[in-house]
């Protein structure tokens, strides 16, 4: 198993997008999402404006809107595709135009984009299938953009969440220990090589090239709680094991002090549709 540190605990390999139970679970708690997980660097959202050859921008698997309010911000017209209804009518009330379907199966209906992004989605999108209806919808020498968030607990932290969730899911199909062992980045290596081999595998595009933005958060031990039960191994435990989790990982950040800073690096990994 590998981890896929953007939901704090791992997704199942090696195919991801499969898990359509978990891939479509995070509107359980659409407002706590979108006030708890963190926004993209301002300089990966400018880079991709700025190497993209118009405003027009197609945010795949939006959720609550997060990242398709930069781009909105930064000058674009966004339009959100987000298969959970939950997550699309958070961010349809957030002023964001949203059409609810897996982008897979979602129809373009003609429609064509300068960019298309995806802030911590595109694991859940088939990732050939996904490269196939980017490279149709986006005019010649526009941007497939999708970009994760990397990040690195510290490893008391990593550690108590492991223990507990392996004592409080012991049937879990998610085994947190990698996490212990190999670093952040090393754990979505090959998640980003699986986006480029999908891209370099439909064709049609510049070699996908990895753009990387480090920055770092500091967290109360309430506000890592907080986010805590959006991660993906987390969203379906019932309250008592969730309550469970946040305990053991509220002890080890109390041991720490209180509060903890944790690593980010956003990565992008990113191609040009040819011209022609
Ligand atoms: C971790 S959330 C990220 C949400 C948002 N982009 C952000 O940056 O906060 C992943 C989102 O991808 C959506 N998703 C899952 N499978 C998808 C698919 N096949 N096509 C498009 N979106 C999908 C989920 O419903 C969820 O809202």
């Amino acid at each position: 198993m590998s981890t896929i540190p953007e939901e704090s605990a791992p997704t199942p390999r090696p195919e991801p997008h499969r898990y359509r139970q978990m891939a479509e679970s995070f509107g359980v708690d659409a407002e706590r999402y979108d006030r708890t997980r963190p926004s993209y660097p301002d300089a990966l959202v400018a880079r991709i404006v700025a190497a993209s050859p118009g405003p027009d921008v197609l945010d795949v698997g939006c959720g609550t809107g997060i990242a398709a309010r930069q781009f909105q911000a930064a000058g674009c017209r966004v339009l959100g595709v987000e298969p959970d209804p939950r997550m699309a009518d958070f961010a349809t009330r957030s002023g964001l135009e949203v059409e609810v379907a897996t982008f897979e199966a979602w129809d373009p209906a003609g429609r064509t984009f300068d960019a298309v992004v995806a802030g911590t989605a595109w694991h859940w999108v088939d990732p050939v299938a996904g490269a196939a209806k980017a490279s149709q919808i986006l005019r010649p020498g526009g941007r497939l953009a999708p970009f994760h968030h990397v990040f690195q607990p510290p490893p008391d932290v990593t550690e108590a969440l492991t223990e507990v969730y392996r004592r409080v899911v012991p049937d879990s199909p998610f085994d947190l220990r990698t996490q212990e062992t190999r670093s952040a980045m090393d754990l979505y290596q090959p998640l980003f090589a699986k986006i480029a081999d999908g891209i370099r595998a439909v064709g049609g595009f510049s070699e996908p090239e990895q753009w990387r933005f480090d920055w770092e958060c500091t967290y109360t031990r309430d506000e890592w709680l907080d986010q805590l039960p959006t991660s993906g191994a987390l969203t379906q435990l019932p309250p008592d094991k969730l309550a469970e989790v946040l305990d053991g990982v509220g002890a080890a950040i109390d041991a720490l002090g209180g509060s903890i800073t944790v690593p980010y690096t956003t990565v992008a990994v990113t191609a040009v549709r040819r011209l022609g």
